[in-house]
């Protein structure tokens, strides 16, 4: 559902103890922000971030990111991960296209990509996500045994995705096409989108990619 338009949003978000809007002032330096040699995990397009607050949780020796471009969902986020008490967690109002100046190359250890917009229009692949483009991105920001995750409710995005990333020299070392009856479903943690297309019947498509040089 599309959030309705909070003028104040930006100067919420700008003053919440959790996010983060000088985005390049971090780059280089997300461990100290945290102040602990913890891992990074960041979610690219975390909407109203169930899913940090969630895995903030349930795995506190992580540091956890979400990046979302959109002021209002990403301070119903910060709000939601404030609540939990965690202080492993963080919110990052950027365009994700601005990912190479907010992280220094080997600075994030996983990437998450969940329910990402799958533009099916032909014209617009250069949009999706694991777009080649974004893909090197993400392959230069990753430390040497770093990894991306992807789901999404979307076969068209899924096929496109395990292409590019085939393509692009990445090794996809987990794959379902029904994670929730997966091996992998134990320990997954939902989000809002997943438990929103999930109750309608739909598969949740899901892999787990590593750039070839990494380490395994
Ligand atoms: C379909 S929602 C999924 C939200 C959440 N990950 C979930 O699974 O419930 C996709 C989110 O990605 C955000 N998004 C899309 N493109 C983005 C971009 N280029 N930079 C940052 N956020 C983006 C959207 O604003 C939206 O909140």
């Amino acid at each position: 559902m599309r959030l309705r338009r909070n003028p104040q949003a930006i100067e919420l978000l700008t003053s919440h103890p959790l996010s983060v809007t000088d985005y390049a002032a971090r780059q280089g330096n997300w461990k100290e922000l945290f102040a602990n040699p913890h891992p990074i995990y960041v979610e690219l397009g975390t909407g109203k971030g169930q899913f940090l607050a969630k895995a903030s949780t349930i795995y506190p020796e992580i540091n956890w990111i979400g990046v979302e471009k959109i002021q209002e969902p990403l301070l119903l986020a910060a709000r939601k991960g404030e609540e939990t008490g965690n202080t492993n967690v963080r919110y990052l109002w950027m365009d994700i296209a601005n990912l190479q100046e907010a992280f220094s190359p080997g600075e994030v250890d996983r990437f998450y990509l969940h329910f990402s917009d799958p533009w099916p229009k032909a014209r617009h692949y250069k949009r999706r996500l694991t777009y080649r483009d974004f893909l090197k991105a993400y392959e230069t920001l990753l430390s040497p045994s770093g990894d991306l995750i992807l789901k999404t409710d979307s076969e068209s995005l899924y096929q496109f995705s395990v292409e590019e990333l085939q393509e692009t020299g990445w090794d996809i070392v987990e794959q379902s096409d029904d994670l929730h009856q997966s091996e992998w479903a134990k320990t997954n943690i939902t989000t809002e989108y997943e438990e929103k297309f999930s109750a309608l019947g739909m598969p949740i498509y899901y892999l787990r990619a590593v750039p070839k040089h990494t380490e395994l």
